[in-house]
């Protein structure tokens, strides 16, 4: 079994290509102590990103980097590998980033990249997992904070979060349901591993007590 932090403070990047919800409530969760984590660096893909103004507001240091800038993800991606090593950052977590992690990433924080899915994985991976809930006609979904690999949304899971979908749901209601429940998750996860309690076993993460 392989330990995937040791117990201690988290040196974390956040990669955000959106609104931000995700990063601001792991940065309230380690403001207010329910965290051990230090924000060392945010990065976007997207210019107009709310994540990017979010973090200057909260004076964390905050870079655009255009993937079209760059001749392929490997280099892009290379990029992105400079920064965080410039930063310190240890673990990243990504809130809302919306590309596909390559192997330059992969290989430089091994087991130290963090997602969040709209949806029970292995439900509904990819895009619009919210949409794609309701369109199956289930009835239940929910979230999942898992460990990257080189898939899309397919590595070990660390925590779900269920919650009901109602006839009368459209995708924004289930989204705003979800979402709530996403923002307790996602510090939590990386709280277990800020405490070195997360262990691999094959694909499946165990959490010691
Ligand atoms: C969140 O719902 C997150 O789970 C989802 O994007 C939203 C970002 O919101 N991520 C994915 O769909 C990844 N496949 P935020 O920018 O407010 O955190």
């Amino acid at each position: 079994m392989i330990q995937i932090h040791p117990a201690g403070r988290l040196k974390l990047a956040v990669l955000a290509s959106g609104r931000g919800s995700n990063f601001d409530a792991i940065y309230i969760a380690a403001q207010e102590g329910r965290l051990d984590a230090d924000i060392k660096v945010l990065i976007s893909d997207k210019a107009e990103s709310l994540a990017l103004q979010k973090a200057r507001q909260r004076q964390i240091p905050a870079y655009f980097l255009d993937p079209k800038a760059y001749g392929s993800k490997s280099a892009y991606e290379t990029e992105v590998v400079s920064l965080l090593r410039r930063h310190q950052a240890e673990v990243v977590a990504l809130a809302g980033y919306m590309r596909l992690v390559g192997k330059v990433m992969l290989e430089e924080y091994k087991h130290r990249i963090v997602n969040i899915h709209p949806a029970l994985l292995p439900a509904f991976p990819g895009l619009n997992a919210q949409r794609q809930a309701l369109e199956y006609g289930v009835k239940f979904s929910g979230c999942t904070v898992h460990l990257v690999d080189e898939g899309m949304d397919t590595g070990p899971i660390i925590m779900q979060r269920v919650v009901p979908v109602y006839d009368d749901d459209d995708e924004d209601s289930l989204s705003a349901r979800i979402l709530e429940q996403e923002h307790q998750i996602y510090w939590q996860s990386l709280q277990l591993m800020a405490e070195g309690r997360l262990y691999l076993d094959g694909r499946r993460v165990i959490v010691k007590a």
